[in-house]
This record gives structure tokens, sequence and C-alpha cells, in this order.
């Protein structure tokens, strides 16, 4: 078994320089590929599972095909995360089924719409932290809210996300006052809002720092050096894929997401996760797509499945090849999150709330 918590995860990608891409998961399918792609690249691996895939797999489900994973690639690091816990209670059932870490993603209320302010953030993702790390789990948080800086709009694109207008000020992560949550609430890594959003439709053009705000990112690098960054929304939609997708009958209007090389300036300055699911998807969905019209009398999910596999394990072992977490696999040995949970209690994992200078 080679479970691991994201804090030991991303404390190795630090020292080593690298990112670490979190891919989504809800299906057995999925799961197989990213895990067929780690061992092929020797990569340590963080599935996350929203609480859509919750309740579309099921906890059990989800769990039992993780601890499979485990048993099926035990020379694999594999952090389980909970992607964009909304309450105490989502983060606290995680934990219950096996995550090794949490999202508290307090930008936004419990209803996962309506922005939340500063003080309700601080207290929530403090709560979660202190549960978290009693028992070795690591936690994520997140402020500014994600959301395009081109239209001013949250993400309503999958279904959850702020809704309606927002400020340049909310769509930004403030670097200030990122110092002063990071130490108020204690994460382990903090979510930035930039200007990526969630799904596919994320820019209208290739994005330049305008709509694309990594300045954000070296802000916050500068003032805390040892923290680590979490992208989401960082699906790159490529044009093959959407090619690929149109070519096999599907609709998807030109559209851009956050390439590749801005990603690498992002985990030169600190990003340590950064988060697809969109790419995952538009890969499968295409892979399906193309049998779908090639043999029109095709009936065994089989033969829609094994395609769109084979296109999600190429895709993450690209990923991980970019990224730098290729090769870093073998060379971890995961820590238990009860060792973790006594160095949280001795303090001795306190290194990242450092503060460099004063702004
Ligand atoms: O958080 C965004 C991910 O793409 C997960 O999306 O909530 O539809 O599973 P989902
Ligand atoms: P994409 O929609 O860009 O893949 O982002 C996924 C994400 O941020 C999950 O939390
Ligand atoms: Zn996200």
């Amino acid at each position: 078994m080679a479970r691991i918590s994201l804090r030991q995860l991303l404390d190795n990608a630090a020292e080593h320089n690298y990112g670490v891409p979190a891919f989504n998961v809800n299906s057995m399918e999925q799961v197989l590929a990213i895990m067929a792609a780690a061992a092929a690249t020797d990569s340590p691996v963080i599935l996350q599972a929203s609480r859509g895939a919750r309740s579309y797999a099921g906890d059990v489900m989800l769990a039992k095909m993780i601890e499979a994973a485990e048993i099926m690639n035990p020379q694999i690091p594999i952090c389980l995360h909970q992607d964009h816990g909304n309450d105490e209670t989502t983060c606290l059932s995680a934990m219950q089924h096996g995550y090794t870490s949490v999202m508290m993603d307090g930008s936004l209320m419990a209803d996962a719409k309506t922005p939340a302010n500063y003080e309700y953030n601080v207290a929530i993702t403090s709560r979660v932290t202190d549960m978290a790390h009693r028992i070795g789990v690591s936690v994520e948080g997140e402020l500014g809210v994600l959301g395009s800086l081109e239209t001013g709009m949250g993400e309503a694109e999958d279904g959850h996300g702020a809704e309606g207008k927002l400020s340049h000020d909310q769509l930004l992560t403030d670097p200030d006052q990122a110092v002063d949550f990071v130490r108020a609430t204690k994460v382990d890594a903090l979510a930035v809002a930039m200007g990526t959003s969630h799904g596919a439709y994320k820019f209208s053009r290739k994005p330049d720092g305008a709509i694309l705000a990594l300045n954000v990112v070296r802000a916050i690098h500068e003032r805390m050096p040892s923290l680590h960054l979490v992208m989401h929304g960082s699906s790159s939609v490529p044009q093959e894929l959407q090619d690929a997708f149109n070519a096999a009958g599907g609709e998807m209007p030109q559209t851009w997401g956050v390439p590749i090389e801005e990603i690498l300036v992002g985990i030169k300055h600190g990003v340590r996760k950064v988060n697809i699911d969109t790419d995952c998807r538009i890969a499968m969905a295409a892979a399906i797509r193309k049998v779908a019209m090639d043999k029109k009398s095709e009936f065994d999910p089989r033969a829609f499945m094994k395609p769109s596999m084979a296109a999600l394990r190429d895709l993450c072992a690209n990923r991980f090849e970019a990224f730098g977490t290729a090769g870093k696999a073998s060379k971890i040995k995961p820590i238990s999150l009860a060792t973790m949970a006594k160095q949280y209690a001795a303090g001795s994992l306190d290194h990242n709330l450092a503060v460099a200078h004063a702004a």
C-alpha cells in the first residue's frame, strides 16, 4: 500500500522543483487509465474526487477502486484528495473513507454558488485544518473566486461555482491577504484565483497576462516561498483534442485553455498541484464518439471504453512528463498519516508558513 498525504507529496515536489497533476476520477476506467500512465512514467499520482464524483460512483465504490489501484500498483504513491469540499461534513466524510487530503473551498458558501466573505473562509478552513491535521490529513484552501477575467463571470458551466458577475477584486487572490489567510488557517496548499475557471470555455483567445494572471502566483510565491500553490481550472483544452472531438461529430466551438508553457511558469513560481479534469473528459469523449461514428453496429461498451482509456492514459502520461512528475514515484517513501499527525502536533511542518519579507 502506498497512500501518501498531499503535504508529503507536495513537499517532495517543492524540493525537486516539479508539479503534480491532480486528475479527477469518477469511474473504474479513469482510475485504470491514470494509474497506467503513472506506472509507465514512474509518477506519484493525485486522484481527486468531487462531490459529484462521490454521488455518481458512491463512496464505497470509489474508495474500493482506489484500494484496488494501490494493490495493482504498490510502487506508486497515491494521494486521494477531496476536490472542492463545501463544508466540514464533506471533508470529514472523505477522511472517514480514507482520503489523505481534503480541499475546504471556503471561497464559496456551502451552497457552492455564493461567494463567501473572508472571515467565513478563515473560520471554516481553520476548523477543517484543525480536525484534519490531528489525523495527519492534508488541507487545501482557496482564497479568491474562480472565474473569468474576460467576462467577470463565475462558472456555472459544470454545475457548480460562483453565480453571476464578480469584480476583479473577487477574481484575483490578494497576495497580502493570502499571507494572512495561510498563517491563520495553516493550510498545506493554497488554491489561487487568477482568471482560470473550470470547464472547456475558459478563454476566448490564447490567454495573455491580462486574462491569465500569473503575476498573482509570482507575488504570493515571493511572499511565501515555501507555500504550495494550486492552479484549478488548468486544463489546456489543446487544439488537437478539440479537433478530434469535432471530427467525431462533436460540436465544440473554438476555445482556449491554460497552455502548458504557462503552467510551467506557475511551477517555477511555487505551483505544485495542477487540477485537470476537462482535458480528461474531452479525450475520453472524443474517443467514444469516434467509435460511435466509425462503427455504427458496435454495442459492446468495452469497444468504446478501451480507446477512451488509451486516450486518457496518453494524455496523463504527457502531463506527468511535462510537469516533471515522471521518474519521481520510486524516489518517495510514503510517511504514514499517524507520523504526519505527530509532525503537525510537534510544529515541525510549519515551515510552509514562513514569510520571506513584508509586502
Ligand atoms: O471541480 C471541478 C471538476 O471538474 C469536477 O467537476 O463536479 O462535475 O465532478 P464535477
Ligand atoms: P478543468 O476544468 O480546467 O479541468 O479544472 C479542473 C479542476 O480545477 C478541478 O478542481
Ligand atoms: Zn477546481
